[in-house]
């Protein structure tokens, strides 16, 4: 029983509002951020009063283990506005249950379901002018946990710090989105990180992803790091393929991320009469289908990219263009989710829950 699970949260509301400031309709994901953030810190083997306070830089002693061994997770989320100014979550549990598992991956403590989600409750109501209603608008939610802890002995810390910021958000894709398959590198291994949401995970993926955008591609589609025959999944989402009227995505497995928005999408496309695979999908069987006529689409599904189509995709220098269509699973599909999302629907599937 931690310290923190029956205590309030203690609030210092800050002074004035930058609100006014931010041009809502031009915004650059994840570049602002609300008035007020969440923390709570772990020291000792105890969670302390969780605190929201005003967002603002903190400090850290210079050998905190965050900045020498990479001790770092984090989760995506959004909260979306209805028409009548109510404030929703979409699967909040399923972030909170990942979140833990990644913190038992990277030798982390879980954090109490009630700091988790009160003090995500908590600031969001006091946050709620920055929840803009209609679908494309929503508030992107970044909570995370670092070790704090103080010596670089290559051991876990023991103390950590978990803390809750906001962002406005709209697309995370503005233009085109072109892909890479990669033939050497890979996200993950078997055995490694890459099921849980780990800062590092992110970071391994920057000097290859800086490759391939100098080569004109917005992402790379990572491929397994034993034999790069199979497609995983790309740098910030999930990947789908449609192959005829067949939507494909691979496995979740020690490598790939078990994403929300993925397990989402795969019931709602089988609710919507859409036969969907759960297997393997061969970089060759990509490559005959694109050549054959039969590939009619690639799109990529994660809480912030929500659902970004591919408009095509390079593979051992050969860029294979994929169809022009208006009428795609991907739009139907992404009509269909944010409708839920942002409650212009009803949600069948409870999987939005009012704060
Ligand atoms: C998310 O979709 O929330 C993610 O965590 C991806 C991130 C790299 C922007």
């Amino acid at each position: 029983m931690s310290t923190s699970q029956n205590q309030q949260i203690q609030i210092t509301k800050a002074a004035t509002t930058k609100i006014n400031d931010v041009d809502f309709d031009n915004l650059t994901f994840g570049s602002v951020f609300t008035d007020h953030l969440f923390e709570c810190d772990y020291i000792n083997g105890e969670w302390q009063t969780p605190v929201i306070k005003p967002y603002a830089p903190f400090l850290l002693d210079p050998s905190a283990r965050v900045f020498h061994y990479g001790q770092a997770i984090f989760e995506g989320m959004k909260a979306y506005k209805d028409d009548a100014n109510a404030v929703w979550l979409f699967r909040p549990d399923e972030n909170f249950k990942r979140f833990n598992n990644s913190a038992s991956r990277m030798a982390m403590p879980s954090v109490p379901e009630n700091v988790f989600m009160n003090g995500l409750n908590e600031l969001l109501k006091l946050e709620e002018a920055w929840v803009k209603k209609g679908n494309g608008s929503s508030l992107y939610i970044r909570p995370f946990m670092i070790a704090t802890g103080t010596g670089v002995m290559a051991n876990p810390s023991d103390n950590y710090k978990f803390m809750i910021l906001l962002s406005p958000a709209k697309a995370y894709y503005a233009g085109e989105v072109k892909v890479l398959i990669a033939e050497h590198f890979s996200r993950a291994a078997n055995g490694g990180i890459g099921a849980a949401k780990a800062a590092g995970n992110y970071a391994a993926q920057f000097y290859p992803t800086n490759l391939a955008n100098k080569e004109g591609f917005q992402q790379v589609i990572w491929t397994d790091d034993t034999t790069h025959t199979k497609l995983e999944e790309a740098g910030t989402m999930n990947v789908f393929f449609r192959i005829k009227d067949t939507l494909f995505t691979a496995p979740t497995s020690e490598r790939i991320l078990d994403g929300i928005t993925r397990k989402s999408l795969i019931e709602l496309a089988a609710s919507e009469g859409i036969n969907v695979e759960v297997r393997p999908v061969l970089v060759a069987e990509l490559v005959a289908a694109a050549k054959e006529g039969t590939l009619k689409e690639i799109f990529g599904a994660g809480t912030a990219a929500v659902i970004s189509p591919i408009s095509g995709f390079s593979y051992q220098d050969v860029y294979y263009e994929l169809p022009k269509s208006e009428d795609t699973y991907a739009s139907h599909l992404k009509e269909k989710l944010t409708n839920i999302q942002n409650k212009l629907t009803e949600d069948t599937f409870g999987w939005t829950v009012k704060v």
